[in-house]
C-alpha cells in the first residue's frame, strides 16, 4: 500500500476503531469469540466487539492458530486491517538453543546470526510477525532471574549480539514471508533493579545510565530492529512507559526512532500500582503522552482514548500518528497482501526439529558450555565401560530455560539418551541422590548415589537450578545450589574422585565450596533441545569446550553488585585478592574477586598467548590502530578459543574502569598452529561519558591487554594524541 493509501484508510476510521489497533490482546481470548476478555478496571468486555478493531494479539502457539486468529479477525472488521501476531521466541521457536546468557558465553556473534535464523524460519512458518527479542538488559546481579535472558553484563556483547539477532532475523525485506520484525526490550535498564528483586525500582545517574545502559539498545536500532518495548520499572521515578526523558528526549529526538513503542505486559495498567497515575484514563494519557504506541493486554487503550480524545486530554494528532505507526509496520510486513505472512504448516512440519536446526542447536550448545575447572578428569577415557550418572538433573528433560516455548522439553534429548547415542556399549547407571528444589533438603538418596559412584569407573554429576527458579519473578537472595546438592556432591566425590561436573542453570551460582571438592565443573546452563548430545559429545571431547563467561561467578551472594568492570576507587586492596589488609576496599570475610572471573573458560587444549603488537606508539583521532595478537594451539587437540582485548584509560576526568572489554573474535586453532587475531582500535573506543554526560574521548596514555578479565597478559600502552 502507498502512504496516500495507509492515510486514507487512518481517515475513515472512528476513534473506536483507531485504539483498537494500539491494543493487544492474548490469542487465548480469541482463539473462542465467546471467551470473555476483562478490560482495564477488571469488566468483561465482549470479545466480539473488541475483535472487530483489535489491532494485534500476542502469544500463540503456530500456523493453524495463527490463521485461525487472522480469520476470524479479517471477517469482522469492515476496514479489513491484518491483525499483528507477536511472540516471544527468544531462544528458539520449536528447536531451542541455549538461553541468551550461555549464547553469550559463545562470544561468537556468528553463531548467535544462526541460531536466530532458524529460530526465525520456524516462527515465521508458524506465523509469527514480530518477536519480544532481543532483550539486551545490562544485567549483573544473579539475584536477578532474568539474568538468563540477556547475553552477558557487558553491553558491547549484548550490543553485538543483539544486533546480529536484529540483521539476521528482520533480513532485508520485512515482506518476505521468511523474515519478521524484531522488538528490542526492555528500556531501560530493567537489569539494574535495586538488590536483584525484579520489577523493583532503578535509581541511576544519567552518567551510568549513557555508559552502561543504553548502548545495547541503541545498537539493536540502529541495526534496523522496528519496536521497542519500555520497561517495568520505575527509572529516576517514573515508570518507564511514562517516561518522557527516555522515550521522548533520548529514543525519538536523539536516536531518531521512529517505530512502534508497544508497553510491556500491563505496564500501562501498573502506572496506577505504581501511584504515578490515579485511575486507568490518567494511566493512558501518560502512557500516550510519553510515546508508548500500543497497550499490551490491558485495553485500557481501547476502553479510554476515545473519550479522552473528545475530551481534549489527548490530541488525535498524537493518536493518528501512533496508528499510523501501527499499519505502516502492517503494511511493510506485506499483511494487507498477505495477511498470512509466513504461516503454514507444510514448511512448518518440514522445518520444526528437523536435523539440520539439531545441529545448529547442538553446536550452539556446545560452543556455550564453560568449562570452569579441570584437573584432568575430563574428557573421560573412551574405553571406560561403566560409568554412573547421578543428580537432581541426571534424567531432566527439562533443561531448556525460561522462554523456551510451550512443550518445549517434549524434544528434549536427555543426557542417558545422549551418552547412549554416543556410546552404545557404556553400562550406564542412572541415581537422582537428591532434589534441587529451594528448601528441599532431603538428603535420603545419597547412599544409593554413593554405592552407584562406588561401583563406576568415572561418574558425571548433574547438578544446577531447576528451569522454573529462574525467569521472570524468580528472583533469590542466596544464588548458592539449592537442594542437599552440596551434600551429593561431597558423598559422590569421596566414593569416587573420578567425577566431573555438569551444571545446568539459568544464572551465576556461587560455586565456592562446590570448586573446593570437584576435580572438573562443566557450566552448560540450559542447553536446549540437543541437551545430552552435547553434553555426551563434550563429555568425551568429540566437542572441545570454548566457551568463555560473559558474566562473573560469584564467591558469594554479599559480592553483588560485582561488575568485572568495576571502577578505580581509593585504597585499593595491594592484590585484588590478598587477605585482609587493612582499610583497604575490601571484605573481611571474602576476597574481592569473584570466583571465576568474566571471560574466564578452559578447553581440553591449551593456548598461548605468545604477543601483543601495536602498530603505532601514538594516535590522533581521525586515526586508527592496529593491535595483532598472536595466538598458539600448544595442546593436541583442535579448539576454539575467543580472543579478548580489554582497555584501560589509567588518567580521565571521571573514574574509570580497571578494565574494560573493546573487542573479541572467535578462532580455531590445529595443534600446534598459529594465528595473528587482528583487531582496529579507533578513537571512538576511547570514549566514555563525561561528568556533564557527553560522549568524549580525552587525550593521553591507554593501556591495551588481552587475557580475560581479572587475569589481564600482554599488555601495552599506546597515546592519544591531543
Ligand atoms: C515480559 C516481556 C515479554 C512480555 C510478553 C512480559 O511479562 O516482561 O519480556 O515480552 O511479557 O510476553
Amino acid at each position: 500500500m502507498t502512504h496516500e493509501a495507509l492515510k486514507a484508510l487512518l481517515d475513515g476510521m472512528t476513534l473506536e476503531e483507531k485504539a483498537g489497533q494500539l491494543t493487544q490482546c492474548n490469542a487465548g481470548q480469541f482463539i473462542s469469540v465467546d471467551a470473555e476478555i476483562t478490560g482495564p478496571e477488571g469488566q468483561p468486555l465482549p470479545a466480539e466487539e473488541l475483535n472487530r478493531v483489535l489491532g494485534s494479539v500476542l502469544t500463540f502457539e503456530n500456523a493453524g492458530q495463527a490463521r485461525q486468529l487472522q480469520d476470524l479477525h479479517l471477517a469482522a472488521d469492515r476496514n479489513r486491517i491484518p491483525l499483528l501476531l507477536m511472540v516471544d521466541v527468544i531462544h528458539g521457536m520449536k528447536t531451542t538453543y541455549p538461553i541468551p546468557l550461555a549464547m553469550g558465553c559463545s562470544f561468537d556473534d556468528g553463531l548467535m546470526a544462526e541460531c536466530a535464523a532458524m529460530a526465525c524460519r520456524e516462527a515465521a512458518a508458524a506465523g509469527v510477525h514480530v518477536t519480544f527479542n532481543p532483550m539486551v538488559d545490562t544485567a549483573r546481579d544473579a539475584r536477578w532471574g532474568r539474568i538468563l535472558e540477556t547475553c552477558s553484563e557487558e553491553p558491547l556483547i549484548n550490543s553485538r549480539m543483539g544486533a546480529a539477532l536484529v540483521r539476521t532475523t528482520q533480513g532485508d525485506d520485512l515482506a518476505d514471508p521468511e523474515h519478521i520484525a524484531c522488538c528490542v526490550k526492555h528500556y531501560a535498564a530493567y537489569g539494574a533493579a535495586e538488590a536483584g528483586r525484579d520489577y523493583n525500582t532503578v535509581e541511576i545517574s544519567e552518567r551510568a545510565l549513557r555508559e552502561s545502559y543504553l548502548p545495547a539498545y541503541r545498537a539493536c536500532l540502529d541495526a534496523g530492529a522496528r519496536l521497542i518495548m519500555p520497561s517495568f520499572n520505575s527509572l529516576n521515578g517514573i515508570p518507564s512507559v511514562a517516561n518522557k526523558w527516555l522515550m521522548n528526549t533520548v529514543l525519538h529526538d536523539e536516536w531518531g526512532f521512529r517505530g512502534v513503542v508497544i508497553s510491556d505486559y500491563d505496564a500501562v495498567g501498573e502506572l496506577v500500582t505504581h501511584g504515578v497515575a490515579a485511575d486507568m484514563k490518567e494511566a493512558v494519557c501518560l502512557a500516550m503522552a510519553a510515546g508508548c504506541d500500543i497497550d499490551m493486554v490491558k485495553c485500557a487503550y481501547y476502553q479510554y482514548l476515545p473519550e479522552l480524545v473528545r475530551e481534549g486530554r489527548v490530541p488525535e494528532k498524537a493518536l493518528d500518528d501512533a496508528v499510523m505507526r501501527v499499519l505502516e509496520l502492517k503494511n511493510e510486513l506485506g499483511l494487507f497482501e498477505n495477511p498470512y505472512h509466513g504461516a503454514d504448516e507444510e514448511t512448518e512440519k518440514r522445518l520444526n526439529l528437523c536435523p539440520a536446526h539439531r545441529e545448529i542447536a547442538r553446536r550452539a550448545a556446545e560452543e556455550s558450555a564453560v568449562l570452569l575447572k579441570n584437573d584432568g578428569v575430563l574428557p573421560l577415557k573412551k574405553d571406560i565401560r561403566k560409568l554412573a550418572l547421578i543428580g537432581p538433573f541426571a534424567e531432566e528433560k527439562r533443561l531448556n530455560g525460561f522462554w523456551s516455548r510451550p512443550g518445549a522439553e517434549k524434544y528434549t534429548v536427555t543426557l542417558p539418551e545422549g551418552i547412549r547415542d554416543l556410546m552404545p556399549e557404556l553400562e550406564l547407571t542412572v541415581v537422582r541422590g537428591c532434589g534441587a528444589e529451594l528448601g528441599d533438603t532431603d538428603a535420603g538418596g545419597l547412599a544409593e548415589a554413593e554405592e552407584a559412584a562406588r561401583n563406576a569407573e568415572a561418574v558425571v554429576l548433574c547438578l544446577g537450578e531447576p528451569e522454573h527458579d529462574s525467569g521472570e519473578g524468580r528472583s533469590r537472595t542466596d544464588v548458592t545450589l539449592p537442594g542437599a546438592q552440596l551434600a551429593l556432591a561431597e558423598a559422590v566425590m569421596k566414593a569416587n574422585p573420578n567425577t566431573a561436573v555438569l551444571l545446568f542453570n539459568g544464572r551465576p551460582l556461587v560455586l565456592t565450596e562446590l570448586e573446593k571438592i570437584a576435580p572438573a565443573i562443566l557450566e552448560m546452563w540450559y542447553p536446549g533441545t540437543e541437551a545430552g548430545h552435547a553434553a555426551a559429545r563434550l563429555l568425551w571431547g568429540n566437542a572441545n569446550p570454548c566457551g568463555k563467561l560473559s558474566v562473573g561467578l560469584p564467591r558469594s551472594t554479599g559480592q553483588y553488585p560485582m561488575p568485572y568492570n568495576r571502577t578505580n576507587t581509593g585504597r585499593p586492596k595491594p592484590q585484588p585478592d590478598s587477605g585482609v589488609f587493612p582499610f583497604s576496599s575490601s571484605y573481611l570475610d571474602t576476597p574481592n574477586l569473584p570466583l571465576y572471573s568474566f571471560g574466564h573458560g578452559l578447553s581440553y587444549t591449551t593456548f598461548e598467548y605468545v604477543k601483543l603488537t601495536l602498530d603505532k606508539k601514538a594516535i590522533r583521532k581521525e586515526d586508527s590502530l592496529t593491535v595483532t595478537v598472536t595466538v598458539r594451539n600448544t595442546g593436541s587437540m583442535p579448539g576454539k578459543e575467543a580472543v579478548q582485548l580489554y582497555l584501560r584509560d589509567p588518567v580521565a576526568s571521571v573514574v574509570r574502569p580497571v578494565q574494560q572489554l573493546i573487542d573479541y573474535q572467535k578462532i580455531r586453532l590445529e595443534p600446534g598452529e598459529k594465528q595473528d587475531v587482528v583487531f582496529t582500535v579507533t578513537e571512538k573506543q576511547l570514549r566514555f561519558i563525561s561528568f556533564d554526560c557527553e560522549e568524549v574521548s580525552e587525550p593521553g596514555v591507554f593501556e591495551l591487554s588481552t587475557g580475560h578479565a581479572d587475569h589481564l597478559k600482554l599488555t601495552d600502552r599506546f597515546t592519544l594524541e591531543a
